[in-house]
């Protein structure tokens, strides 16, 4: 099986490459990459990528794809298509599923499901502690032997800081990065949106921005206690980007993510008492919009992550207060991180490092790049589309969506994994 893809502007960060060339793929890797012409047509298969970009495949290093336990929200397959359809050629699972993924039977099912369905590579993160519930170590050898790419309680912190430092210390022995959901539980009480004028005036609890900064900053002093590696997730305030800002002019292993939601919408979003505007950590405010903004800009930031967080009505169609927190991303994230690049604020080389090239890194997967061997995982952008969301076109099951009737510009047509194409609109 061959694929040459003609004419199309190739963006490869891991090389500082961005240049019109034809893509040659051939046994699930990228063959050669050449001048426009240079590779012969002659039976094989042809995509003209014309006018189009021509990047690594996009890795979400963080959705929910809600299998094993909540297949009415998602499954692995209904997660993959909308990934492939977002552009997406892999995806890194949390494990807050039901069982949590605790335990390699788990993993290997994920990883079964994922090749059964045959779209997007699905790489099941592990939760650091049993249960998640914060008292007691994974087994790491084994979560890592069964297909664990990463380690994460993501929707609840590690609150003892006595089991994050053994959680440091014991992932650094299987090279496994520690994912972190920075929250004080004790601080965000029962808060639902974010602690502000907003929140005053609709009368609803909120979750202080020091709820998230007071755990980023512990969890870079045990990052330094430890010379542990740690990454940030879903960054959402000034006072995070600022803490990871610093601990990376210091030299601390530390990468962070934030989520397309933290860089387009604010608190604002949830008058009406929006259940699709509650995520944790919550909408911010506009100062705290523009530090996300310029933290993608200037590099502390990472890799931008969709937090992709399925929900039925059950959980939406609910009062706001009682409402699940989370929304969906992977057909969306792609669309509004081009917003960024229209804008000015980041250069297209920044996006697919944010989206493809560092992720594959934080992660250890391969990808990232158009290197000759490097797998045949490709996506092909057209910058310019506009579309509009339509919540009832998604693949996902789910609909919690705040960005239903947006007009954004720019997304996947062709997202090719392993050579083959699982997704095209052309
Ligand atoms: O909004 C969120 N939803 N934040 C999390 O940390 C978990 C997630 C979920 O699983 O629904």
């Amino acid at each position: 099986m061959s694929l040459l893809i003609t004419r199309g502007l190739v963006v490869d960060p891991a090389r500082n490459l961005e240049q019109e060339l034809d893509l040659l793929l051939e046994n699930g890797k990228i063959a050669a990459l050449e001048p426009s012409g240079a590779i012969p047509r002659k039976g094989r298969r042809v995509v003209k990528a014309d006018g189009l970009v021509v990047a690594p495949g996009l890795i979400d290093m963080h959705v929910h794809l809600r299998e094993p336990g909540e297949e009415y929200k998602e499954t692995i397959e209904t997660g993959a298509r909308a990934a492939v359809r977002g552009g997406f050629t892999g995806v890194a699972c949390m494990p807050n599923t039901r069982p949590v993924n605790d335990s390699s039977s788990v993993t290997r099912f994920i990883l079964d499901q994922a090749k059964e369905a045959g779209l997007a590579r699905v790489y099941p993160v592990a939760a650091i502690s049993v249960g998640s519930h914060g008292e007691n170590l994974s087994e790491y050898g084994d979560l890592k032997a069964a297909g664990a790419v990463a380690l994460s309680d993501d929707g609840r912190p590690v609150m003892n800081p006595l089991l994050m430092r053994r959680a440091l210390e014991y992932a650094k022995t299987f090279d496994l990065p520690l994912l972190l959901h920075c929250e004080d539980l004790n601080l965000r009480a029962d808060g639902v949106m974010h602690e502000g004028r907003v929140s005053l005036e609709l009368g609803l609890k909120g979750i202080p921005a020091a709820a998230e900064e007071v755990m980023v900053f512990r969890d870079l002093e045990l990052a330094r206690l430890t010379r542990g590696r740690v990454h940030i997730m879903h960054v959402s305030t000034r006072g995070s980007v600022a803490l990871i800002r610093r601990a990376k002019a210091q030299g601390l292993k530390v990468t962070a993510e934030t989520a397309p939601h933290y860089f387009t919408l604010t608190e604002e979003a949830v008058r009406g008492y929006n259940t699709n505007a509650k995520v944790n950590p919550p909408l911010r405010t506009a100062a705290d919009l523009v530090a996300i903004k310029e933290g993608l800009r200037d590099g502390t930031l990472d890799a931008i992550a969709s937090d992709h967080a399925p929900h039925g009505p059950l959980e939406k169609d609910v009062e706001f207060s009682e409402a699940a927190f989370g929304l969906i991303g992977l057909e969306t994230s792609l669309g509004l991180n081009l917003k960024l690049v229209h804008e000015g604020v980041i250069s297209l080389m920044q996006a697919v490092a944010l989206l493809s090239t560092h992720p594959a890194r934080i992660l250890g997967v391969p990808g990232g790049t158009l290197a000759v061997g490097a797998p045949a995982d490709v996506t092909l952008i057209d910058l310019n589309r506009e579309w509009t969301v339509d919540v009832n076109t998604f693949a996902s099951k789910s609909r919690n969506c705040p960005f239903d009737g947006w007009t954004l510009k720019g997304r996947a047509v062709m997202t090719i994994v392993g050579g083959k194409i699982v997704s095209s609109e052309q």
